[in-house]
């Protein structure tokens, strides 16, 4: 099925989520019947190792696939990696995905790669540098970028912006599409003591072209204090699915992936939770502004 096909499935159906597909379990699913209705997988796990490129090959024939980078540095002063993304552009090839996403953030600098997505300052000197990048990388995939707000745990004096009017102007002047990551944006609300809702209410609609929803935990430091830690290790939290079905109905019917990446439970568990989210976004569009809430 191509990109366009895709696209008007989501645009007719009610919603159906899909979910993050990790090596663990890679092998259950090209063996089919994963009850997924899509999966994104992350490149970088694919880019040296033949045998999950095939199994990755031979699983998009089966599922939609959206391929989404945590090495492509769109934030990095020093530019990003020409020789990853080519290789990145050469798997997007090979798959097909409906969407290539990445997130507003730096993990590289020069030759080094920090495996770690780190935080950039919100201002006119940064919003020109990822402008650039997010330019190179969508003049290389031949196609939009979607770019993923971060979860913070810390702000920088330095900058001007708010995230969601550094995240608008980036739209404005790249055309790139947004990716919400619902969990982040709760995680970065507790943390820096925002409005999740508020936040959302500014993001551009029509640029969001997918929502993620992963798992967070709560940890403490020496001093006592305590913050939110974007683990994507944990059940989605009761306060997300409360902000999930805010964004449905701000944004409209989305792609929606359940992100599981450390503690990893059975795919099973994953594709259950996954219609979780179905329920909770069946109940937001039906029901206006109503809250949705599980039975
Ligand atoms: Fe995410």
């Amino acid at each position: 099925m191509g990109a366009a096909a895709i696209s008007r499935e989501y645009a007719d159906d009610a919603l159906p989520t899909g979910v993050g597909l990790r090596l663990p379990h890679l092998s259950e699913v090209a063996a089919g019947a994963s009850g997924a209705a899509w999966l994104e997988a992350h490149p970088e796990n694919f880019l040296a190792n033949p045998h999950a490129r095939e199994l990755l090959l031979s699983v998009r024939q089966f599922h939609p696939v959206a391929l989404h980078t945590v090495g492509v540095s769109v934030g990095s002063a020093s530019g990003v990696d020409r020789a990853h993304l080519a290789r990145v552009c050469e798997l997007v090839d090979d798959v097909e995905p409906f969407i290539v996403s990445g997130h507003l953030a730096w993990s590289t600098h020069s030759d080094i790669y920090l495996n770690d997505l780190l935080p950039i300052p919100y201002d006119e000197e940064t919003l020109r540098i990822v402008a650039t990048h997010v330019h190179e990388v969508q003049d290389a995939l031949r196609q939009r970028y979607v770019v993923e707000n971060p979860a913070s745990y810390v702000e920088f004096g330095a900058s001007t912006l708010t995230e969601t009017d550094f995240l608008t102007e980036l739209v404005s002047r790249t055309g790139c599409g947004l990716l919400c990551d619902v969990s982040n944006t709760y995680v970065s609300a507790e943390n820096l003591g925002h409005d999740a809702f508020e936040y959302l209410d500014a993001l551009p609609a029509r640029a969001v072209v997918e929502l993620h929803l992963g798992g967070f935990t709560r940890e403490t430091d020496g001093s006592g204090s305590a913050a939110l830690i974007d683990t994507h290790s944990a059940a989605i939290a009761e306060p997300v699915w409360d902000l999930y079905a805010h964004a449905l109905r701000r944004f409209g019917p989305r792609p929606t992936l359940i992100e599981w990446d450390n503690s990893l439970p059975t795919f099973a568990q994953l594709a259950a939770e996954a219609q979780h989210a179905d329920f909770i976004a069946r109940t937001a569009l039906t029901k206006g502004a109503g809250r949705a809430r599980a039975p």
